[in-house]
């Protein structure tokens, strides 16, 4: 077997750099770096709480999003039922730092993952929970549990996923009986409802494409309620939303858990949406902090590029200062336009606030985020959130 390659020399070292100006100014952090405004974070947090409750909803909100156990503690210290992530490596990270109840949301099918899995309902003490939309996927989980001798009654929970529109995963309404019924076969495992989400809808940007597209997995829900009742199943729970439509779910009555995740952080592209009525408001509270280290006639370069930030979902936005549209200027490069000539060029070494255009894959680019505290402009770094489940991906 190879030695252990040493991962960790140089991203101990800025760990220990970060972590050395904690309790200083903005000023004192370095460039590009992931930044959490606390306050704006907390608001957030704080008001989709609030809103959950008001509705009588549960809430369990999406961690594959943040992938930090102090955020994932944090929500469920104000309400939160648990956390979903997306997959078996995310949930072990967070399971191991101490999170105790957390459901992937998402089909799992090779056996070692499966085995992982069921290590870890045998020796931690988090409630895990699955989706699932394949016998084969039911066997093989029933299977890793027997191997690691875990045969005590509901010792996980299933949900069945059904696709309710957005065309991924997940069973149609007719085959979700037959699904059921294998899960509610098997002892160790526990059938607590249906999965339904429908990601594409989240990104429509008027409030009426959205409804009209989840108005469609309403209709999925109510099919395959209508079979199971059929079959005297009753249905605990039925969980999924996301950002983009929460609202909708939450005041269908078929939805009993709300799984939005990006509402924390709120990046450029869900900001580009119409809101909901009856939506929180939900504000910026991750930015990248950039530097201009390079001014030329026409325009600026910050030294932020697609290595610290995500553009799959677009290019950041220019936070501060005003008036400024970031181009892509390559991995470590972006380039800065004024909107028009009544905009001046930032000045060599000024800095730059960028809200990414989608949060989940730029947090999975960073080892820590710098927490700050009393706003971009005059706060203080007051913590390091460590991204716990950072390239967790198996
Ligand atoms: C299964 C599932 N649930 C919920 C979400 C909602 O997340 P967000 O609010 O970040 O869009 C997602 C996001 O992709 C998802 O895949």
């Amino acid at each position: 077997m190879n030695a252990r390659p040493d991962f960790g020399a140089g991203a101990h070292e800025r760990w220990q750099r970060a972590q050395a100006v904690i309790g200083q100014g903005v000023a004192a952090i370095d460039t590009p770096a992931l930044v959490i405004d606390l306050d704006a974070m907390e608001r957030n947090l704080a008001r989709m709480a609030d809103f959950a409750r008001a509705q009588g909803i549960r809430l369990r909100p999406h961690a594959k999003m943040h992938k930090s156990a102090e955020l994932a503690r944090l929500q469920m210290a104000r309400g939160a039922v648990g956390v979903c992530v997306q997959k078996t490596d995310e949930a072990l990270a967070l399971a191991h730092a101490g999170v105790s109840d957390i459901y992937i949301s998402n089909e799992v099918i090779a056996p070692a993952k499966l085995a992982r899995l069921a290590q870890a309902v045998r020796a931690l003490p988090t409630r895990f929970s699955i989706a699932v939309d394949s016998a084969l996927g039911i066997a093989r989980l029933v299977e890793a549990l027997l191997q690691v001798g875990v045969t005590h009654p509901a010792a996980i929970d299933v949900f069945v996923e059904v696709d309710v529109g957005h065309g991924r995963c997940g069973v149609v309404p007719a085959q979700a009986l037959a699904l059921v019924q294998q899960v509610m076969a098997q002892p160790s495992l526990r059938f607590a409802g249906l999965q339904a989400y429908h990601g594409s809808a989240q990104h429509r940007r008027g409030v009426a494409e959205r409804d009209a597209a989840l108005a469609e997995s309403e209709t999925a829900v109510r099919a395959t309620l209508a079979i199971l009742n059929a079959a005297n199943i009753t249905v605990p729970l039925v969980t999924g939303a996301g950002t983009g439509s929460f609202v909708r779910e939450a005041n269908s009555g078929l939805w009993g858990e709300l799984q939005a995740g990006s509402y924390l952080f709120m990046d450029a592209d869900y900001a580009s949406n119409e809101a909901d009525p009856g939506a929180p408001t939900f504000e910026h509270a991750l930015f990248i902090k950039a530097q201009v280290m390079s001014v030329s006639a026409t325009h600026a370069v910050c030294d932020a590029g697609h290595k610290s930030h995500a553009i799959d979902s677009g290019l950041p936005r220019v936070w501060l200062p005003d008036g400024l549209i970031y181009a892509n200027g390559g991995d470590e490069h972006g380039v800065l336009r004024e909107v028009d000539q009544a905009v001046e060029l930032p000045a060599l070494g000024e800095t730059v606030w960028l809200v990414p255009g989608h949060c989940d894959p730029t947090v999975n680019l960073h080892d820590f985020a710098i927490g700050l505290r009393g706003g971009l402009d005059a706060g203080h770094v007051e913590r390091l959130i460590t991204i716990d489940a950072r390239g967790a991906l198996g």
